[in-house]
C-alpha cells in the first residue's frame, strides 16, 4: 500500500493536477491538511472514504492514522495546500514512514507562489531587472531560521522574494528590505490567491503598511523586487527576431542547420 502526498494547489479547486485528483479518486483514506486543502477537493475522494482533517492533529497521529490504514492494505491521499515541495511538513512525514517500512509517493501542485504571480498577471523573471525568485519566509513561534537565511541577505541579490508566512511580520519585512531595494520598490500582497474572497494591494516599500487593513491577516504572500512593476524590462533573446538558435537557425552556417529532433 502506498502513501500518496498531494498538492492541492493553492485554493481554487480547479487548480489540482489531474494525477492529483486521479489518486484522490482511487484512495479509500484522504487526510488533509483542514486550514489551507479547499473542500471542494475532496469531493474527488470515492463513496465512503474515510476523511480526516488533520489540521489539529499531532504529528504522532498522523504517523498513527497513516500507518492504521497501510496495516488494513489501503492506500491513502496525503493532501497539503499549494506543492508539497515547501512548507508541507511532508519530509517529517516521509521520514517517519520510510522508517517504517510504508510506501510513499509524491505528486506535485501548484504552489501559492504561481498563484499569486497569476493573479497579478506579471512574470517574476524580468530581463534586466530580476532572474531569480526567492522563496522565503521570516521567522515564526514553531520556526526559526537558519543562519544566513535573513531577507538582508536575500535583498542584496536584488531578486524577486515570494515571501510566505509572514504577512503579520511586515514591519520587519520592510524594515530589512528597504535599505537594498529602495523605498519605491513595488511590492504586491495577494490574499488567498485564487480563492473566491482573493484581494490584490499593491504597494511600494514605503506605503504598503499603509494600504493593508486588518483584514489581510493570514494566508498571504508578500512579494518584493522591481520585476512586481511589470516595466522597465528588456525583451529576452528567445523570441528577438535574429537570435540563432536550435528552433529558428538564421543561416545556413549557423550550428544549428543541421540540428534535427532527433540529435536531442
Ligand atoms: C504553510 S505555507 C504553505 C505553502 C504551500 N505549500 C505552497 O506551495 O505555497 C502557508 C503560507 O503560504 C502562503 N499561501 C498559501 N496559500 C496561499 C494563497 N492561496 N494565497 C496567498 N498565499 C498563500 C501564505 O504565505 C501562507 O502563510
Amino acid at each position: 500500500m502506498t502513501v500518496h502526498f498531494i498538492g492541492a494547489g493553492p485554493g481554487a479547486p480547479d487548480l489540482l493536477t489531474l494525477r492529483g485528483r486521479d489518486l484522490i479518486a482511487a484512495c479509500p483514506v484522504c487526510l488533509y491538511a483542514g486550514s489551507l486543502v479547499p473542500e471542494a477537493i475532496l469531493g474527488h475522494c470515492p463513496k465512503g472514504a474515510r476523511i480526516v482533517n488533520t489540521a489539529s492533529m499531532s504529528l504522532d497521529e498522523i504517523v498513527a492514522e497513516i500507518i492504521a490504514a497501510d496495516d488494513a492494505g489501503q492506500d491513502i491521499a496525503r493532501l497539503h495546500s499549494g506543492d508539497v515541495s515547501v512548507w508541507s511538513a511532508m519530509g517529517e512525514q516521509i521520514r517517519r514512514l520510510r522508517s517504517a517500512g510504508v510506501p510513499v509517493s509524491v505528486t506535485p501542485g501548484v504552489p501559492s507562489f504561481s498563484a499569486a504571480a497569476a493573479a497579478l498577471g506579471t512574470e517574476l523573471t524580468l530581463p534586466g531587472l530580476a532572474q531569480s525568485v526567492v522563496l522565503t519566509r521570516t521567522p515564526g513561534r514553531a520556526s526559526s531560521m537558519p543562519e544566513g537565511e535573513t531577507l538582508t541577505n536575500f535583498a542584496a541579490t536584488g531578486a524577486t522574494l515570494a515571501i510566505h508566512l509572514s504577512i503579520q511580520n511586515l514591519e520587519a519585512v520592510i524594515r530589512d528590505l528597504t535599505p537594498a531595494y529602495g523605498t519605491d520598490c513595488p511590492v504586491a500582497v495577494v490574499y488567498r490567491a485564487s480563492w473566491p474572497d482573493e484581494r490584490i494591494v499593491r504597494g511600494t516599500l514605503a506605503d504598503i503598511a499603509t494600504r493593508l487593513d486588518a483584514a489581510i491577516s493570514r494566508t498571504a504572500l508578500i512579494l518584493v523586487g522591481p520585476a512586481l512593476a511589470g516595466e522597465g524590462f528588456e525583451e529576452s533573446c528567445l523570441y528577438a527576431a535574429d537570435y540563432d538558435r536550435r528552433y529558428r537557425p538564421q543561416t545556413a552556417d549557423s550550428p544549428w542547420a543541421t540540428w534535427s529532433h532527433g540529435d536531442d
